[in-house]
């Protein structure tokens, strides 16, 4: 499949505020969603879920942002609390993926995370595949309590990212890759 192994190879994030609209389409978010479902799964036990953030529900779910970011800083602008509150209005589609990872008779807690990693990859490579651009990023309101309660997030769960999805102003350009020799080697006895 030279396709797939193009991708593989070509790929590069874009910047949030990069991808643009309109947005994918209804069976478009399910195709991705289907894709970002299918990865290995020790136990299938699905330790991940997607929260999907897309027109005004956008800007709402920014208000929790906003909101967090003004109690963490009394003394911020209002310009900086606003810019907050547009943080998941920059790409027309955002996905959360949450890890569901819990502590299991059978299945390490890690194996469920990395499970999570590879639901967010499936999700970026799917969006690729269907033309458009993506980013995999958290910043810090993946981590902001308050923030996790009004997405409704349990305790245990966590964000692994939140995924951009929107269309690439054009090719990107790569960025340095570590070479092989540093990364891999072969075991020898
Ligand atoms: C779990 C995770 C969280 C990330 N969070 C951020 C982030 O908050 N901000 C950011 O600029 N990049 C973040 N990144 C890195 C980008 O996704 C991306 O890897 C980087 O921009 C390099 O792009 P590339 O995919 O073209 O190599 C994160 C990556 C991972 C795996």
């Amino acid at each position: 499949m030279p396709d797939a192994l193009k991708l593989l190879t070509t790929r590069r994030s874009f910047k949030p505020v990069e991808l643009a609209g309109p947005a994918p389409s209804a069976a478009e978010v399910d195709q991705l969603l289907t894709v970002a479902s299918r990865v290995p799964d020790h136990g299938k036990l699905a330790p991940w879920r997607f929260i999907v953030f897309e027109g005004h529900a956008r800007l709402a779910a920014g208000d929790a942002i906003a909101k967090a970011y003004a109690a963490k800083y009394p003394q911020a602008k209002p310009e900086h609390v606003e810019a907050e509150r547009n943080r998941l209005t920059r790409a027309p589609l955002v996905v959360a993926v949450v890890s569901r990872a819990a502590p299991h008779v059978k299945i390490p807690e890690w194996e469920q995370v990395l499970s999570a990693g590879a639901a967010a990859m499936n999700l970026v490579l799917a969006a690729h595949a269907l033309g458009y651009g993506a980013s995999w990023i958290t910043e810090w309101y993946a981590y902001d309590r308050g923030v996790l309660d009004s997405f409704g997030l349990a305790p245990n769960e966590r964000i692994a990212g939140f995924v951009h999805i929107g269309r690439p102003p054009g090719p990107p350009e790569d960025r340095p890759r570590p070479p092989l020799s540093e990364i891999a080697s072969r075991f020898s006895a």
